[in-house]
């Protein structure tokens, strides 16, 4: 496993992050168990979920991922110390109206709740997980403010925010003397480059922010099992993810497999491969729903693309 710096943070995370949104929605609390001894084993180190995971899967009221987590953090020899552990806030948590947002009363409420479920005294990460249009940023930072001086937060990052909503939040901090971000976590794959490349990219750039791309193989079509000739793959993502079976996507994953091939790698390790080898990219994000799928991700691990790979993959996918 290599190890970079997040953004200008003293954290040390793995070049892969593990992400843990199919906690408690297609994975089980055991295997979600064997797939974290498993990715910290192979020397991930960074974990990221959010409160509201995954509470779309029907009887989930949110928070079991964090829940699964934290069970584990209780069962497991791994030292606290040897893990960075990130989760978001500002979904709906429960029915109350009041229980989602970015405003300070509903932040100091949702982190007892995530420090509780994690069952963890601090959480080296935290983040917005959208933007709040109905609280000022200032106020949403200053709340953060709060939580570092307490202890109870050690940084602060945000997730799907454009190029402005990340300098207006820069600004307020400079302006207010209050914690900046240091993080983004964009949504940003081979399938989806147009939202994080131009201006968010060049703001990340520019503040030195870490970098945390999601759903970096696309929900899984960046694998090439999405295929027009077959019935869609059994996963409960299906139906969201068959919106990237498009000609111009199929142009890619041919160029992606003829990669593939060269390299003796899948499809898949290449799509990461890609991520990975953009040096402001701190970490892909991965969901892998079962070992199998956690052991082809770990093979993109140390996978650098060469200039006349990512000149083929830019003639693809732009
Ligand atoms: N900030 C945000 O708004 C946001 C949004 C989304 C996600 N995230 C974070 O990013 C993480 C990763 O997102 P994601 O799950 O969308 O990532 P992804 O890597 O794009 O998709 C993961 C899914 O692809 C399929 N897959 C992965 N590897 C495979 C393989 N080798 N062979 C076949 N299928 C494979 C699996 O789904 P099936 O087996 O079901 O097909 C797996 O659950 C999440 O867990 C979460 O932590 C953040």
């Amino acid at each position: 496993m290599n190890y970079r710096y997040l953004g200008q943070t003293k954290l040390q995370v793995s070049e892969l992050c593990l992400g843990t949104m199919q906690f408690g929605w297609s994975v089980n609390e055991t295997e979600s168990f064997n797939i974290i001894s498993k990715s910290v084993g192979h020397g991930i180190n960074f974990i990221d979920t959010a409160n509201i995971y995954s509470q779309w899967a029907k009887g989930n009221p949110g928070g079991t991922a964090e829940t699964i987590i934290g069970n584990w953090l209780s069962k497991t020899s791994v030292p606290r110390d040897d893990l960075i552990i990130a989760t978001k806030v500002r979904g709906q948590m429960g029915t109350d109206p009041d229980n989602q947002g970015l405003s300070k009363s509903h932040i100091m409420q949702a982190v007892e709740d995530s420090l509780r479920r994690l069952q963890i005294d601090t959480i080296d990460l935290y983040q917005t997980h959208w933007p709040d249009e109905d609280t000022s940023i200032d106020e949403t930072l200053s709340a953060m403010d709060t939580l570092v001086k307490q202890g109870k937060v050690r940084y602060i990052g945000c997730s799907n925010y454009q190029a402005w909503q990340l300098i207006d939040a820069l600004w307020s901090s400079e302006k207010n003397n209050l914690v900046q971000f240091d993080s983004l976590q964009p949504h940003y794959s081979l399938a989806n480059r147009s939202e994080y490349e131009g201006d968010l990219s060049a703001v990340c750039k520019k503040y030195k922010l870490g970098v945390i791309p999601y759903s970096p193989l696309a929900g899984g079509f960046l694998t090439g099992k999405y295929r027009t000739d077959k019935p869609l793959p059994k996963s409960v993502r299906a139906n969201k993810t068959q919106k990237y079976m498009t000609d111009k996507n199929y142009i890619l994953i041919a160029a992606l497999q003829s990669l593939a091939k060269n390299r003796n790698k899948s499809i898949s390790q290449i799509a990461l491969g890609w991520l990975l080898s953009q040096s402001e990219i701190t970490a892909p994000i991965i969901g892998p729903r079962t070992i199998t799928q956690l052991r082809d991700n770990l093979g993109s691990v140390g996978l650098r693309l060469t200039d006349a790979e990512l000149e083929k993959i830019d003639k693809a996918s732009t």
